[in-house]
């Protein structure tokens, strides 16, 4: 694609930008939620701290109506992902919440758990008291099954987990992918890996869940890495969270502090990055993400060393080629439509403002 930068073969720049604007068109322009009219979301995790961090930003935010909790393998395995949920929720104080225990397993690889990066109880060690509440008797897949199909056209679905759920929700019932008016999910990358050089750790851990979702022709945020590179927590915000009058604020500096402690062991820079609640904060207000960028989304599922990468067509277009007797010759330039909108870039401090205001509300 590097050649479609070159004038040689593009006549005119407008071309490109044209495909763009077009596609940007295509696209759905949802209107911010408000508390008033809030977005119904199912929100489906793996906690995880940051996990944590995003129901409990989800959990305090009022133009986000939280329909269900639903858990999957990933960070730790689904049973200790579930416990942990349930532990959020109470002390949330969100007894009303659904929360169902979704799949075990990817659908065809091995799971890969993350305790080195979240703790071995997956929250850091961070103790919470034993759930007093039991998990909805019904399967994580058929409640995402049953609240979608009763609200046609009114749920987003926001993974911030292996995408393996939502998969298994649309094998099970494809009916319901024409009821969803769209997904903000925290996964993939266009700016290289961290489960691998190529792969997001959400994707990699299911890229044939991944590819079913963003092969369903629902329109997607995909919150990728480039975008949570750009939501940083800081050990400054974490005074901030523990100064507040309040437990789940306290509770959110402790995790912060074992997340920021991991990330800096492995040399990155001050901070860490704030994955999930980035999604959720999207789904707050879209308006953060200050340059949305259409793009067409293919997860590989074949290459080895690129296992589980999400290749973004940035340009819309492709290269036809016709036979030109002992070589092929390119004869036009397809347009691709796009399947999903990238936050290239985002207002930081706005996103940041968000999630400490809620927070420490
Ligand atoms: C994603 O991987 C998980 O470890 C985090 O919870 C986040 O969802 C970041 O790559
Ligand atoms: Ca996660």
């Amino acid at each position: 694609m590097a050649r479609l930068n070159s004038l040689c073969y593009i006549p005119s720049l407008i071309m490109p930008m044209l495909a763009l604007l077009l596609a940007a068109s295509l696209l759905p322009q949802t209107p911010s939620p408000t508390p008033e009219r809030p977005r119904r979301i199912v929100l489906d995790v793996d906690p995880g701290i940051d996990d944590a961090l995003a129901m409990l930003l989800a959990m305090h935010s009022r133009e986000l109506r939280i329909e269900a909790i639903t858990v999957v393998s990933g960070n730790v395995i689904v049973d200790l992902g579930a416990e942990n949920a349930l532990k959020l929720v109470e002390l949330a104080g969100r007894d009303d919440l659904i929360v169902a225990k979704g799949a075990k397993y990817p659908l065809q690889k091995k799971l890969i758990t993350a305790e080195a990066v979240h703790g071995e109880d997956g929250l850091g060690g961070k103790k919470l008291p034993a759930p007093s509440r039991k998990l909805d008797p019904r399967h994580a897949v058929d409640v995402i099954i049953d609240i979608v199909s009763r609200n046609p056209g009114e749920i987003t679905l926001v993974p911030v987990g292996p995408l393996t759920n939502i998969a298994l929700a649309f094998l099970k019932a494809p009916e319901i992918r024409s009821q969803i008016p769209e997904i903000i999910l925290m996964g993939g990358s266009i700016v290289g890996g961290n489960a691998s050089p190529a792969a997001e750790a959400n994707i990699y851990n299911d890229p044939e869940a991944a590819k079913i979702v963003f092969e369903s022709g629902i329109p997607i945020v995909m919150v990728d890495l480039g975008a949570t590179s750009q939501a940083r927590l800081t050990r400054k915000d974490l005074e901030r969270l523990r100064a507040a009058d309040s437990r789940i604020a306290r509770y959110a500096a402790e995790l912060g502090d074992f997340y920021i402690a991991f990330s800096e062991s492995l040399g990155f820079m001050a901070g860490a990055d704030l994955h999930d609640p980035l999604a959720v904060g999207l789904a707050i207000d879209l308006s953060i993400a200050t340059d949305l960028r259409p793009m067409h989304i293919q997860v590989e599922t074949k290459g080895s060393l690129t296992y589980g990468e999400t290749v973004a067509n940035r340009y819309l277009l492709l290269e036809a080629i016709e036979d030109a007797g002992d070589h092929y010759r390119i004869s036009s330039f397809p347009r691709v439509q796009p399947n999903a909108r990238v936050p290239v870039r985002i207002d930081s401090e706005r996103f940041l403002g968000l999630f400490l205001d809620r927070l420490t509300r």
